[in-house]
Formats: C-alpha cells, sequence, structure tokens
C-alpha cells in the first residue's frame, strides 16, 4: 500500500545537520500491522511523519499505491494524505473543545457536510469507546480516555492507513491492554497499521510484523518474535521487558 524507497531525512539544526534517516526501504502492505521499535532518537516518529505524507524526504521516494507522492499534483496529495490517520503519543486534542468537537475537527476542514460530520463523529466515538465522554474536555479525561479519544478523530476520516506513534507508552497495563485490542479490532476491520511502541508485549500482542530501526537505519525487518529476538541484546532495558 505504502512504500519508502531508499529514503534519507536530514533535518538542519542549531548544531548542523542531523541525518535522522538514511537507506531506509521498507514497504507496509494493505492489511498488515507492523510494528516500528528501537531505541530513542533512532528516527522512528520521523519514520512515521514521512508514511503519513506530513513531510517530505530529503532523498528517495514515498510511493502510495504505485504513485511517487512527489510527484503527485497539489489535489493528489490532498487526497492521499485524507486516505491517513495518525495518532500522536501526545493525543494532541485542543483544549478547547469536546471529545466530539475535537473529532469533527479534521472532517470540518475537508468541509464535509454537517450531517456527514454528525454521523461519523458518533460511529467513530462509538468504535473507539468514548462515545459516553463526547461533551468532556481533554482535561476531564483519563490517559487511557485520551487515548481513545485521539484514536476516535483518527476513526472519523475512515483511513485506510492508521499509523500511532507510542498509543500505549503513558497508560497503566490494563488501559493499555484495551487500547492495543481497540487498535486489534480496527485492523481486523482492514485498516492498514503501523505502531512505534517501546513496549515489546505490545508489539508481540498486536503486530505481526517489525521494523528495529537503529541510527536512522532500519536494521532488522521481519516476523516480530525474530525481530524482538535479535533486539535483545544491546538494550539492557529489555531484560525486563522494554524497548
Ligand atoms: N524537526 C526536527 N529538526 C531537527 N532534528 C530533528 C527533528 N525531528 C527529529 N529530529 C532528530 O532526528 C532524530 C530522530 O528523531 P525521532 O523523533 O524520529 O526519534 P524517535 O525514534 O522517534 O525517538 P523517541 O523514541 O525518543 O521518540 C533525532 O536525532 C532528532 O533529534
Ligand atoms: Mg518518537
Amino acid at each position: 500500500m505504502i512504500a519508502l524507497e531508499q529514503v534519507e531525512k536530514c533535518y538542519a539544526s542549531g548544531e548542523g545537520p542531523v541525518q535522522a534517516l538514511s537507506g531506509v526501504s521498507f514497504t507496509l502492505g494493505e492489511g498488515e500491522c507492523w510494528g516500528i521499535v528501537g531505541p530513542s532518537g533512532a528516527g522512528k516518529s520521523t519514520l512515521l511523519r514521512l508514511m503519513a505524507l506530513l513531510e517530505e524526504p530529503t532523498r528517495g521516494r514515498v510511493v502510495l499505491d504505485g504513485v511517487c507522492f512527489a510527484q503527485s499534483s497539489p489535489r493528489e496529495k490532498r487526497h492521499a494524505r485524507q486516505q491517513i490517520a495518525t495518532v500522536f503519543q501526545d493525543c494532541r486534542l485542543l483544549s478547547r473543545r469536546t471529545v466530539a468537537q475535537n473529532a469533527a475537527l479534521p472532517l470540518q476542514m475537508q468541509r464535509l457536510p454537517r450531517q456527514e460530520i454528525a454521523q461519523r463523529v458518533e460511529e467513530s466515538l462509538w468504535q473507539a469507546g468514548i462515545a459516553h465522554k463526547a461533551g468532556a474536555y481533554p482535561a476531564q479525561l483519563s490517559g487511557g480516555q485520551r487515548q481513545r479519544a485521539a484514536i476516535a478523530r483518527a476513526l472519523c476520516q475512515k483511513p485506510r492507513l492508521l499509523l500511532c506513534d507510542e498509543p500505549t507508552s503513558a497508560l497503566d497495563p490494563q488501559s493499555a491492554g484495551e487500547i492495543l485490542e481497540l487498535l486489534r479490532q480496527i485492523n481486523e476491520g482492514g485498516v492498514t497499521m503501523a505502531v512505534i511502541t517501546h513496549d515489546m508485549n505490545a508489539a508481540r500482542a498486536l503486530c505481526p510484523h517489525t521494523a528495529l530501526l537503529r541510527e536512522g537505519k532500519l536494521t532488522q525487518v521481519g516476523r516480530t518474535a525474530q525481530v524482538l529476538e535479535g533486539a535483545f541484546q544491546p538494550f539492557a532495558p529489555l531484560e525486563r521487558g522494554a524497548l
């Protein structure tokens, strides 16, 4: 569905250029669910932003359904971006908007008819298990509820591809398990998915395939159990179950 071909991403910074990704080639097939793991600063969030088509690579290509994103027209780019939703680690909910208003916002920006927005918001809040908090503001929610609200906002877009950046990192084990179950159901419903996680159990529970990033390079790609086994040695925290 989406492929990165020999992608490099270099950022300018006060201390000189930062090579966040180099030589990354990676394909997410239709309906698949991939884990993306690796130490802090390895380039995981950068990879996710490139797949979300929010940033373009310094070199290499991002190809969606066989079409190179960089060579698409502005209209095609808009259409491509609308097929992809991202759930960020910090949820990025607007504090002055209720859960339902937050979910509606991307659809309002797409200028969808009011009735369709209302229907999609209602369905998504139910699916994400947060309908009972539709009128609550983010500050009135628990961490797990905020995560559900962010997932509901993503579902409202009816995405083909859902990208999640550490969706369970701030949650207690029970809430984390519930969010993983919700994501599993969404994937089973046919949505292609990539999930960044530091939690090996989350990767095992949710993702049949995993990609391991180190210092901007993809060092292992394959079945989750094998990749995580290979990732074990160099990191002391792994012995306690986390990447
Ligand atoms: N906008 C930016 N400008 C400059 N440097 C950046 C920018 N975004 C990321 N970087 C740098 O790129 C590298 C990879 O960052 P990235 O956020 O992708 O890592 P990560 O694997 O998601 O880490 P973490 O697990 O801590 O979230 C880091 O060295 C980071 O400082
Ligand atoms: Mg990150």
